[in-house]
């Protein structure tokens, strides 16, 4: 049994209470120190900044013993670090084959950019729903989508948490579709064992900022066919060719090599990065356990099949009625006042931005005419809650997240009731104007 918990008895901040002490206790990001500074020291004395022309020079360069390790630690065999997230994506559909207007099943419930990948390269997306329980693209839905026009899927294993690997790696199989994966939120996430990444046929990771592992910004292409990982390593490099001249430039293609200063902070990163993932986990599986005692908010869906779990969001789904009706940006309020990081993902379903509002499939089409995703709407409408990754790292803050939730939960009909004084003013307001 816990000790009373003074805090929790307590009301919350936003209603006059005391604040807890652990909520402050941000741990620090990204964490760095002398092996970085050693490495990127490494890097300026050497004046070699840039990865090197020939494969050769590439492979023994900073950011070619990275890239090893990288795709050693997601088991695959080829890596090719390129300058971000964004570039990886749009280099793994151009190197597997999308063309102008053919299909591209995307996912509603992710950041802009698994979606925007596809029509970057000419393709058309076409968005699929998510499942409630996972969060994730789900298979019937994406199966659904599936016609003779399409091409390829962008899967995304959102916040770091595996999509169904076993159903969707056999439905690409069986339609024989490129399979990209981005998991730009799931460095190290494992599924049966396997590193994500490894399981279609491209996989493209982001090291922008904000990611599990940084370096401020930054991507690779992971791949086991050696086919694709020739063609993608020719594309990242301006149509250059490994067994060609140098001056040879053989497809019209971009120059999306990584610096050799990425590489040197990327490399002293991952050894970070292995020992903070288990450490992210340890943390989530404490929290989960304390939610599931409170009530209300729920972790993802438990699956045996996801052996390790990178962490770019730690997503809860809440319940208002566990709430006494408190709507989800009042239970929010109550959590900011706390001085607690929550946030409700990227607030929409991907297709209802406005980048996609004039764009136009085969037959000038809207790629909006069969974009329908009720779950991921009324997810990121109501149900949708999300801590970053770097909040696992403070077991305080965790111990905050809980007891603040516990006590707004003991408080919540108080709650409640102010929200809905404080909605009457502006419904009035709406009705007279
Ligand atoms: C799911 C997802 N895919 C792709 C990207 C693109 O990565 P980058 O910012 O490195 O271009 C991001 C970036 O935040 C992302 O969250």
């Amino acid at each position: 049994m816990r000790a009373p918990n003074l805090t929790v008895q307590s009301k919350p901040v936003i209603l006059g209470g005391p604040p807890i002490p652990g909520a402050k206790a941000r741990a620090p990001w990204p964490v760095h120190g002398a092996p970085e500074r050693k490495a990127l020291l490494g890097v300026l004395r050497s004046g070699k900044w840039w990865r090197g022309g020939t494969r050769k020079e590439m492979e023994s360069s900073v950011t070619g013993a990275f890239e090893k390790a990288y795709a050693r630690w997601h088991g695959t065999r080829h890596g090719m670090c390129v300058t971000n997230g964004t570039a990886a994506l749009e280099l793994a559909l151009r190197a597997g084959g999308v063309e102008a207007g053919d299909e591209v099943i995307v996912p509603s419930l992710s950041f802009v950019v698994s979606a925007t990948a596809a029509p970057l390269v000419g393709g058309v997306p076409v968005f699929a729903d998510a499942d409630p329980e996972t969060y994730q693209m789900s298979a019937d839905s994406i199966e659904a989508l599936i016609t003779r026009r399409t091409r390829a899927i962008v899967l995304v294993h959102y916040a770091g948490y595996p999509a169904d690997l076993d159903r969707i790696t056999k439905l690409a199989r069986k339609h024989r579709l490129l399979l990209v994966e981005d998991c730009a939120h799931a460095q190290g996430s494992q599924w049966r064992g396997k590193g994500v990444g490894g399981w279609g046929d491209a996989g493209c990771f982001s090291f922008q900022m904000s990611k599990a592992l940084a370096a401020g910004e930054g991507g690779i292409v992971l791949s086991n066919s050696d086919v694709l990982a020739e063609k993608i390593y020719s594309y990242h490099h301006l149509g250059r060719i490994e067994s060609q001249g140098f001056y040879d430039f053989h497809r019209l293609a971009w120059n999306l090599r990584m610096t050799e200063w990425q590489g040197a902070i990327l490399g002293e990163q991952l050894k970070r990065a292995k020992i903070q993932t288990l450490e992210k986990m340890r943390n989530a599986a404490r929290l989960t356990r304390r939610l599931e005692e409170i009530g209300g908010l729920r972790a993802l869906k438990a699956d045996a099949r996801i052996t390790r779990r990178g962490y770019y969001f730690y997503v809860l789904r809440y319940d208002a009625h566990a709430f006494a009706g408190l709507p989800r940006k009042d239970f929010l309020a109550a959590l900011h006042a706390e001085g607690l990081p929550v946030g409700s993902g990227y607030g929409r379903a991907i297709q209802h931005n406005p980048v996609f509002a004039e764009m136009r499939g085969r037959g000038g089409k809207s790629v909006l005419a069969g974009a329908h995703t009720p779950v991921a709407d009324r997810l990121c409408a109501e149900e949708q809650l999300t801590i970053g990754h770097t909040c696992l790292l403070s077991r305080p803050l965790v111990d905050a997240f809980a007891d603040a939730v516990e006590r707004i939960k003991a408080h919540a009909p108080e709650l409640a009731a102010r929200a809905r004084e404080q909605a009457k003013p502006a419904a009035k307001k709406k009705k007279s104007a």
